[in-house]
Parts: structure tokens; C-alpha cells; sequence
């Protein structure tokens, strides 16, 4: 296996052993796994598989830990895929530019990390593409490792034993006010998680934060709001991230522990079509320090 740094602080591209070899292999798979856990994002390039693609994604997915059901409302919901589109199924013509999946894709260009807001948050996710738009439509990454290197030893240390409230709600609420359904947030309340994700492999630190926070224990929501957004705008600064330009064959997948991503625009008379599965965080992961001590189990 050869591993290509892709930027100073974040992502590798993998060369030598496929997805299919680590959904198939133990030891392709820990290869890969050290891989993970030490660049955040890795890239798959050419993995060229036909119709074998879905099992494949799956089966490389499974290795990682528990995969998540798309979301309630969602494409996909209740399968392992997560599907990020602007073609309609139904009729196969894009969607308009106000239409629900539209206004998704552009919450997606929001900074966040996936499923901050769930019960349960997400280790990786691995997303493949399936048809590409040509112009626009790149996926960005930043690590919050470095984020986390960046910041003052005060700050630090009081964000060290920090808790945050995230709410797919909040995020959803930056594009379009109803743009989260009543029945979306009655299945998917608030969680709140700790402000630094300890890597209990290597015991690096990193910012846990996504466009999904909205406040802060102990802080008044303005000064919350404020915070959160001067930590953003630290995370995502000019030169601190990766692009990734989409070629056929690719699947990138990344850490939502410690790296935030967007997806970038696109022309609205392009189709974009995206297959995401995700892995649930487990204890192993480090999960268990992330829960606030009156919530601890
Ligand atoms: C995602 C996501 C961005 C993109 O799949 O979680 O945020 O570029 N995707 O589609
Ligand atoms: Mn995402």
C-alpha cells in the first residue's frame, strides 16, 4: 500500500489496495485503518467495479463499525445509502433550484461534520460518486486537528472540557426555516457533545464542532453563537484545505471526528448524483469521553 499525501494537514490518497481488498481482507483492511486514523481523509481513486459498486461500498463501510440508516425524510432513508442528488427519481429531470433536495445540497455547503446531531455520531463516512457535474460540485476538507493546534493554550483548555448542543434543525434553519420538517426534528432532537475529540489510537486532539452547533453550556447563546463562528472561520481559513475534485471511480472517505467538510456549487442544469454510507461511533472510538458527565451512562 502506498499512501500519497494530498495536503500538509489533511488527506492521502491510497494506492495498492482497493476498496474490494479491504472489504474482503483483515489485513488490507487494518493497513487501511492506520491510514484512516493518522490522514483523516483518504481518497480512492479508479476503483472501477461496475455493478458490484454498492456491495462494495458497503462492505468496505462495514469493516469500519455500525453502519448508520439514512435519515427519516431522507433519500435513502432506512438503507445503508444516503443519496445526495439533484435528479429526480421519478421523472429523471433535475430538480429546481428550490426544490427540498436542492436546498439540502446547499446545506451541505455549510462547514459541518455528518451526524454530529444524531444519538449517536458518526466515526466515517464514505461517499462515491456516481455521476459528476464537470464544473463545480468538489468536496472540501479541513482538519480539526490542526484547527485544534491553532488554538490559544487558553482556549484549549477551556474547550477541553466544553459541551456542545448540535441540532439538524439549526443547520437545515441557515438555508430555509422549514426546511427540516416537524417530523424531521421529532425524530432527530438535539445532542450535545463534548468540544474535543480525543483519537484514542494515537491520542490526538480535535475540535468537534459543525454547522449544526448552536450553543454552549455555561455560555449565553449569543456569545455561543460567536464563539462557534470564530472557531469556524479559524477551521476553514484561505490554505487550510483540501479540494477534492471528483473524477469517475472515485470514493473519498473521511474521519467526522476530526475534519469538517462542504460540498462546493454546481450549475443548476448539471446532474450530481452521490452515494454516502456511514459509520457510527462507538466507544472504541472514543466516543465515551465525547458525552457530558450528567448524560454519562
Ligand atoms: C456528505 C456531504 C458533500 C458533497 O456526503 O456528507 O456533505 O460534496 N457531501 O456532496
Ligand atoms: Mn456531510
Amino acid at each position: 500500500m502506498q499512501t500519497i499525501p494530498l495536503h500538509p494537514e489533511v488527506a492521502a490518497e491510497i494506492r495498492g489496495i482497493t476498496m474490494a481488498d479491504v472489504a474482503r481482507d483483515d489485513n488490507a483492511y487494518r493497513a487501511v485503518r492506520a491510514a484512516f486514523e493518522e490522514h483523516s481523509v483518504l481518497v480512492f481513486r479508479d476503483q472501477n467495479v461496475g455493478d458490484q459498486i454498492d456491495q462494495i461500498q458497503v462492505g468496505y463501510s462495514a469493516k469500519f463499525g455500525p453502519l448508520e440508516t439514512a435519515k427519516v425524510a431522507s433519500l435513502g432513508e432506512g438503507t445503508p445509502f444516503s443519496i445526495l442528488t439533484n435528479i429526480d427519481k421519478d421523472s429523471g429531470a433535475l430538480v429546481p433550484p428550490t426544490h427540498k433536495e436542492a436546498l439540502r445540497a446547499r446545506a451541505n455547503q455549510l462547514w459541518h461534520t455528518d451526524s454530529s446531531f444524531r444519538e449517536t455520531p458518526a466515526l466515517a463516512s464514505v461517499l462515491s460518486a456516481r455521476t459528476i457535474p464537470g464544473v463545480g460540485g468538489e468536496t472540501e476538507f479541513v482538519s480539526m486537528r490542526a484547527t485544534w493546534n491553532r488554538l490559544s493554550d487558553a482556549l484549549r483548555a477551556k474547550l477541553s472540557n466544553s459541551y456542545a448542543w448540535h441540532s439538524y434543525a439549526h443547520s437545515r434553519g441557515k438555508i430555509d426555516p422549514s426546511l427540516a420538517s416537524q417530523r424531521e426534528q421529532n425524530a432527530l432532537p438535539p445532542a450535545c457533545w463534548r468540544l474535543r475529540w480525543r483519537n484514542p489510537v494515537n491520542g490526538r486532539d480535535a475540535l468537534y464542532l459543525a454547522s449544526h452547533t448552536y450553543a454552549i453550556e455555561g455560555l449565553p447563546d449569543k456569545d455561543a453563537l460567536a464563539l462557534i463562528d470564530e472557531l469556524t472561520a479559524l477551521a476553514t481559513a484561505p490554505g487550510h484545505s483540501y479540494e477534492h475534485t471528483w473524477r469517475p471511480g472515485d470514493f473519498v472517505m473521511w474521519d467526522n471526528r476530526a475534519t469538517m467538510h462542504r460540498g462546493r456549487p454546481w450549475p443548476d442544469n448539471l446532474p450530481r448524483y452521490m452515494i454516502r454510507t456511514t459509520i457510527a461511533a462507538t466507544d472504541a472510538d472514543g466516543l465515551a469521553e465525547m458525552r457530558p458527565p450528567r448524560l454519562a451512562a
